[in-house]
């Protein structure tokens, strides 16, 4: 698989919901993560997911594994807004996207789809056929974004996964075939 070093500034700033003077906001930058934004992916992690957040342990893993397919938005001056990772496996050509998030204020500005667009771009060249994921079916608004990139419902059914995590944990899988680009 190729980790090829990603970075670009995502400039539009009034698209990015930057308002003018927005004190101490620079540009944002998608980047591929590194070590050192492991406790910063932590607090960011805990701040939208709260007590599903990536236990600390299982974070530095994450990343041990899957750094090429880890990506983030940073504002500059070690604060991250965003993340995307995708795990892959030397086995077979499918990825599953492990998380996703946008901070709360920064929401509604096409930051997600840049993180998923991206990171299927990086999973379409790394030969990858397959992507899925889970999402709470509660969650419209990343169902919407799903959706709107062309994952569907995994059949059987409409992809609703009874107690996937745990008791009372339902989730929906969702698909997205990659077109090949052999
Ligand atoms: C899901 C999430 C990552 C979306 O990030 P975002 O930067 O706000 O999304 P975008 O601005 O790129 O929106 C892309 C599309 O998603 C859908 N969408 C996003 N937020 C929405 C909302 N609140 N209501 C309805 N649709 C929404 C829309 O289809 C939107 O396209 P449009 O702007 O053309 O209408 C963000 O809401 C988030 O971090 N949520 C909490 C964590 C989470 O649920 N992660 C997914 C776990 S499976």
């Amino acid at each position: 698989m190729t980790a090829e070093p990603l970075e670009y500034a995502l400039d539009r700033r009034e698209d990015l919901g930057e308002p003018a003077g927005f004190p101490g906001a620079g540009r944002l930058v998608l980047r591929a993560a590194r070590e050192s934004d492991l406790p910063e992916l932590r607090r960011l992690d805990e701040e939208v997911f709260q007590e599903v957040a990536y236990p600390a342990f299982l974070l530095r893993q994450l990343y041990d594994m899957y750094a090429g397919h880890l990506l983030v938005l940073d504002e500059g001056e070690g604060r991250l807004r965003g993340y995307v990772l995708a795990a892959t496996t030397a086995l077979n050509r499918d990825s599953w996207i492990l998380g996703l998030c946008v901070t709360p204020d920064r929401r509604r500005h096409g930051l997600g789809r840049e993180l998923m667009t991206e990171i299927l771009a990086r999973l379409r060249r790394d030969g990858i056929e397959h992507v899925r994921l889970t999402v709470e079916p509660a969650n419209r608004a990343a169902i919407l974004l799903y959706r709107s990139l062309g994952f569907r419902p995994e059949q059987p059914g409409d992809g609703l996964r009874r107690d996937y995590f745990g008791p009372g944990q339902d989730r929906q899988i969702l698909r997205l075939a990659l077109p090949g680009n052999r």
